[in-house]
């Protein structure tokens, strides 16, 4: 086998963080602040999201993902309500359960082939409202880029913002690689706002964590009136970090620039040449380019088991004979030479599909 590459495709969760946020820690180590988010870094951090949005929006920033998610359904949902979301959604199949158990409430998990509610579908679960039996769909918690590494364009998004809002409903957007799917889907500012509060979304979990930063997420509430509560709830659900100061410093340095833009289109460019050198192996089945930062190639032992003792990935879907190979922000052209040349001594002698 040649050398493996220095990383690992497994996830963008893998990577460390970017030099300027470290700087930006180095620099909120500096002296006593008071705690819990009364800080200039935090005031700093909430102007930031407030330029990036164009308008005053509410920003509460937490641990972590689920953390985020909870927090922000647990603004959005009124009592003996559920959330619609995908069979694949994030906070159905990978926080534990943390949603059903801190929040109470039903996921309402619909089949979809893409990673993608539609309109149609919402309309479908909020016209079974009215059953004392039933669970009410609240919120609609959308995830972009999608678990499958699938886009919701903005015109999608608002689609189902206007049948969710006409039925009664919020949506929420889990938008933990928000880098990538704004660099995907125009790269700039007006782009992140296209699919995000100009297409309707209510509440925005906005990730930090694959793009460059230490730890830390942060809630973004377009209408401040819907974040009343919020304050309370996020210690309630136990998200308010004492030490802000340090997630706060980490956000100024991420949005400043745009570099989460910068850093999921770096990401979603190393997927693209991934996508470029291995897809002349028919068995992967790589048949159109990837939307954002990840591959879901087709591969069976004893090929896969090889490369992955190579050079770590995760299966997918073991019932499709799926894994996937995921880019972070620092996956260089020759970490993904590197990788390709792997692929193909693996695959080389690999029986045909
Ligand atoms: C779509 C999505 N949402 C949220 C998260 C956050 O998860 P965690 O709580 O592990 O930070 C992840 C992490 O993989 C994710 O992929």
């Amino acid at each position: 086998m040649p050398a493996a590459p220095s990383r690992m495709l497994a996830s963008d969760n893998l990577a460390g963080a970017h030099p300027l946020v470290l700087d930006a820690i180095t620099r909120a180590n500096a002296g006593h602040v008071l705690a819990y988010g009364n800080d200039d870094f935090t005031r700093r951090a909430e102007a930031a999201f407030n330029e990036l949005f164009d308008r005053d929006v509410r920003t509460l920033f937490v641990y972590g993902g689920t953390g985020a998610n909870v927090l922000a359904l647990a603004s959005m949902l009124q009592q003996a309500e559920c959330v619609i979301c995908t069979n694949w959604s994030h906070i159905h199949v990978d926080e534990t359960g943390a949603p059903e158990r801190v929040l109470g409430a039903k996921l309402l998990d619909l089949p979809c082939a893409d990673g993608k509610l539609t309109p149609g579908q919402v309309q479908a679960a909020a016209g079974a409202r009215g059953n004392p039996h039933h669970a009410q769909p609240g919120v609609v918690s959308l995830t972009q880029p999608t678990e499958l590494g699938t886009l919701y364009s903005p015109a999608e998004v608002r689609a189902i913002c206007d049948t969710a809002h006409e039925l009664g409903l919020l949506v929420h957007m889990d938008a933990a690689r928000i880098g990538n799917a704004t660099a995907a889907l125009g790269g700039n500012r007006v782009a992140l706002r296209a699919f995000t509060v100009d297409a309707g979304v209510d509440v925005l979990s906005f990730g930090g964590t694959k793009a460059g930063i230490v730890f830390g997420e942060a809630v973004v509430w377009f209408d401040p009136r819907r974040a009343q509560r919020a304050e309370y709830l996020r210690k309630n659900v136990t998200q308010l970090h004492s030490k802000m100061r340090y997630i706060s410093a980490q956000y100024e340095a991420l949005l400043e620039n745009d570099l989460f833009i910068d850093l999921g289109r770096s990401a979603n460019a190393a997927a693209r040449a991934l996508y470029d050198a291995t897809r002349h192996h028919a068995s992967l089945g790589l048949t159109s380019p990837p939307a954002v930062n990840s591959l879901f190639p087709t591969l069976r032992d004893p090929a896969k088991s090889r490369l992955q003792e190579w050079s770590f990935f995760w299966d997918w879907d073991a019932a499709a004979h799926q894994v996937r190979w995921m880019t972070a922000w620092d996956v260089t052209a020759s970490d993904v030479a590197a990788f390709a040349a792997g692929v193909d001594a693996v695959l080389v002698d690999a029986p045909k599909f």
